[in-house]
Order: C-alpha cells, then sequence, then structure tokens
C-alpha cells in the first residue's frame, strides 16, 4: 500500500505501456540477450550539427540563460511564420498566431486544458497517440469518444462516425501508429467537418516532415486558420530531448493555450530555442529539408522498407507506409502475445493495444540501422522449437 493515494484523475490512468515493456526486456537483458530496440519512436540518428552549434553558442550568452516566455521567444515565432509561408504557403502572423511549446506533447495536452469544460467531449481516434484519450482527456473530467480507424479505411477517420457534439477532436496525420498518411482533401473535409459542427480541431502534425516516396504532408492552416496544428522539432531534426514544438492556429486558440501555459511553464529554454531558429533554416526556397536532416530522413525511409519487405518474406501483410517512421502489421494472433515472442527473441516492438485500437497490430519504430533490422528479421525468422 502505498502512503500517498495519487489523485482520483491519476489512478484513471492506465499504467505507461512503455515502463511495462521496459521492465521485460530488461529482466531478459540481465540474462545476457542484446535486445535490438523498435518500441519508442526515438530517433537514433543524430541532430544536425549546424543546431547543436548554434545551442552550444546561445547558451554561452547570458540573456539566454533566463526565463523565456510562455508564448515563446519572438525570433523563434519569426522563424515558424516563415517556414509556414516557405512550406505550406500560409500567412501566419508570429504574434498572434504562434506559440511555441515544450514538445509538442505539451501542447496537445494544455489545448485540452485550455478549451474543454468538465463532461465536454475530446475524440480520439483509436489507435491513437495516448496523451489525447490519457491526460488531456482525464485531467480536466472531460469524457473522451474514441473513434476506430479502420484498416479497410487506409485508417482515416471516417468524420461520419465523429460524434457531432465533440468540443474538440484529435487527429494526426502522418499517423502514430498505423503510419496512414491524409492528403490535402482528406484535411479539408475534415476542416469542414469541425467547421459545421463547431468542433476545436486539433491537428497533430508531429511527424509532418518525415514523409517518404515524394510524399509531401498538408498542413490544416491550408485547410484555413479556424484550427490549431501541432508540430515539432523531436522527428524532423531528431530533436527529441530538447523539448521543443510550437502551435500554429486560430489566435483565440493560441491565445487561451498560452494563457493556461502562463500558470504552467515559463517557456522553453531560450538557448534550444535560438538552436531551433537554425534547424528552421535548413529548408531550401521550396521548403525541402537539406543537409543532415534530410539525410536521416531518407535513411528512416531506406530502414522502412528494408523492415517492410523483410516482414512480407515472413509472411506478414504489410503496408508500406508514406510516412512517420512506424511499420503497423497485423501480426495474426494477440499483439500482446506476440510481443513477448519477440521480446524472448531478443526484440522490442510495441503492441498495437497500447495505443487503444483493436487487438491483433504491432508496431515497430524504424529506430535501429539496416544491420540490426536484418538481424531481428532473422531472429524472427528463427522457430523456438
Ligand atoms: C503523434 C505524436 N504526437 C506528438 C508527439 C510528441 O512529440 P514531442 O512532444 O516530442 O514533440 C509524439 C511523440 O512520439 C507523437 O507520436
Amino acid at each position: 500500500m502505498a502512503k500517498y493515494t495519487q489523485a482520483e484523475r491519476l489512478q484513471k490512468l492506465p499504467p505507461y505501456l512503455f515502463v511495462m515493456l521496459e521492465e521485460l526486456a530488461a529482466q531478459k537483458k540481465a540474462e545476457g540477450v542484446k535486445m535490438i530496440d523498435f518500441g519508442i519512436g526515438d530517433p537514433d540518428l543524430p541532430c544536425p550539427n549546424e543546431v547543436l552549434d548554434a545551442m552550444d553558442q546561445a547558451a554561452r550568452v547570458n540573456e539566454n540563460q533566463k526565463y523565456s516566455s510562455s508564448k515563446g521567444e519572438r525570433d523563434l515565432r519569426i522563424a515558424v511564420a516563415e517556414y509556414y509561408k516557405k512550406r505550406f504557403n500560409v500567412n501566419v502572423d508570429p504574434d498572434k498566431n504562434v506559440c511555441i511549446t515544450i514538445g509538442s506533447k505539451e501542447g496537445i495536452y494544455n489545448i485540452a486544458q485550455a478549451f474543454v469544460n468538465d463532461g465536454q467531449k475530446i475524440v480520439a481516434p483509436a489507435p491513437g497517440y495516448p496523451v489525447y484519450s490519457g491526460a488531456a482527456t482525464l485531467f480536466n473530467n472531460a469524457v473522451c469518444d474514441k473513434v476506430k480507424l479502420k484498416a479497410e479505411n487506409d485508417w482515416l477517420l471516417d468524420l461520419d462516425e465523429v460524434p457531432e457534439d465533440a468540443r474538440l477532436l484529435y487527429l494526426n496525420y502522418p499517423n502514430n501508429p498505423t503510419g496512414a498518411c491524409a492528403d490535402l482533401d482528406y484535411v479539408k473535409k475534415a476542416y469542414a467537418w469541425t467547421q459545421k459542427h463547431n468542433t476545436i480541431f486539433a491537428y497533430d502534425n508531429a511527424y509532418c516532415e518525415m514523409t517518404f516516396d515524394g510524399f509531401r504532408a498538408p498542413s490544416v492552416l491550408q485547410a484555413g486558420m479556424d484550427a490549431i496544428e501541432f508540430g515539432s522539432f523531436s522527428k524532423t531534426f531528431c530533436m527529441t530531448g530538447f523539448r521543443l514544438g510550437f502551435a500554429v492556429g486560430h489566435e483565440d486558440l493560441v491565445g487561451g493555450l498560452t494563457k493556461c501555459k502562463g500558470q504552467i511553464d515559463s517557456g522553453a529554454p531560450i538557448f534550444i530555442q535560438k538552436a531551433a531558429i537554425t534547424a528552421l533554416s535548413l529548408y531550401d526556397n521550396y521548403g525541402f529539408l537539406t543537409g543532415t536532416a534530410k539525410e536521416n530522413n531518407d535513411e528512416f525511409g531506406e530502414r522502412r522498407k528494408v523492415l517492410v519487405e523483410g516482414l512480407r518474406e515472413l509472411g506478414f501483410d504489410v503496408k508500406m507506409p508514406r510516412g512517420t517512421f512506424y511499420v503497423w502489421f497485423d501480426c495474426g494472433k494477440s499483439s500482446m502475445d506476440f510481443t513477448k515472442e519477440m521480446i524472448d527473441k531478443g526484440i522490442i516492438v510495441t503492441p498495437g493495444t497500447g495505443f487503444g485500437g483493436e487487438d491483433g497490430y504491432i508496431r515497430m519504430a524504424v529506430t535501429r540501422n539496416v544491420d540490426s533490422i536484418q538481424e531481428a528479421l532473422r531472429r524472427m525468422g528463427k522457430r523456438n522449437d
């Protein structure tokens, strides 16, 4: 029995899936097995040197060691606005429409705290990023309506199934965990749906630069400014540990988010925000990534191909994702059983049930190099008996 009982809202949260998996894998590791980890979506590749150099220099400047503001540094907000113009041809006011967040996760959580009252409905696609149905819903006593994503719809949310009285709709393409991508037409339809039903549209675009085979992910703001979109430096520039993202959209939504943040944080570290300005300078004039950031993305694309083709050879029916570094497939049995079998073979995967969807699916993040992927495929192909 714990001496201090957690608040009821915290007790409602399921144990974070990755923690449970870490424990299982740790036991195996202790037996001397070299685990190959495709579990967490944390890039193994390096952050571009230009960004690190900029951070190093910025960290040594006294003013950059002070509090920032909850809205974020103005020069970074300007850089984000310029990125939206270059990449999506969308005009954004850096003072009204942009807020810097401590990773996109923080913005995704706080937007619900800022705008959803007790008992109001939050729609979370299932499977989906756990924060939508977890803390974002529970910590303000909202009601989560999980709407199923289905393989037969290419994992695109069927808007006809979304409750019309939803206060807030989370949507995320390129999608974690399925790797599904939405084109601008679909995003426009979703936008029109939220306009019609007076629902806040919270579009999670954390993977918008992690796309392959010529696919370019749209921004929801190409459909209109009456929404809020969350972007991230984490995956695009391999900066997960830096904790930096941005929210861009309708000034009321950005304003409410900023007000909420004002009670919670004092902004991301200034020297990291300065480094992020350099990161956003790594696009060419047409909004394409250059240098290490581009090479990293190409590497994830190549790994994804090796893994998908290898899994197909092993008999799995796997789609080649056009976005994210996740490979998602039907494992033909309970995903927890499959995951345990994999841990036994020294491979860490994530059971799809951890994302709230139907059972039977597995997510593998291609955060290991091609040699490791090939070794994992060999292990998967070996029978235990
Ligand atoms: C769909 C999705 N959104 C948001 C995030 C949060 O990213 P960050 O807070 O690092 O920007 C993640 C992280 O894995 C994610 O998968």
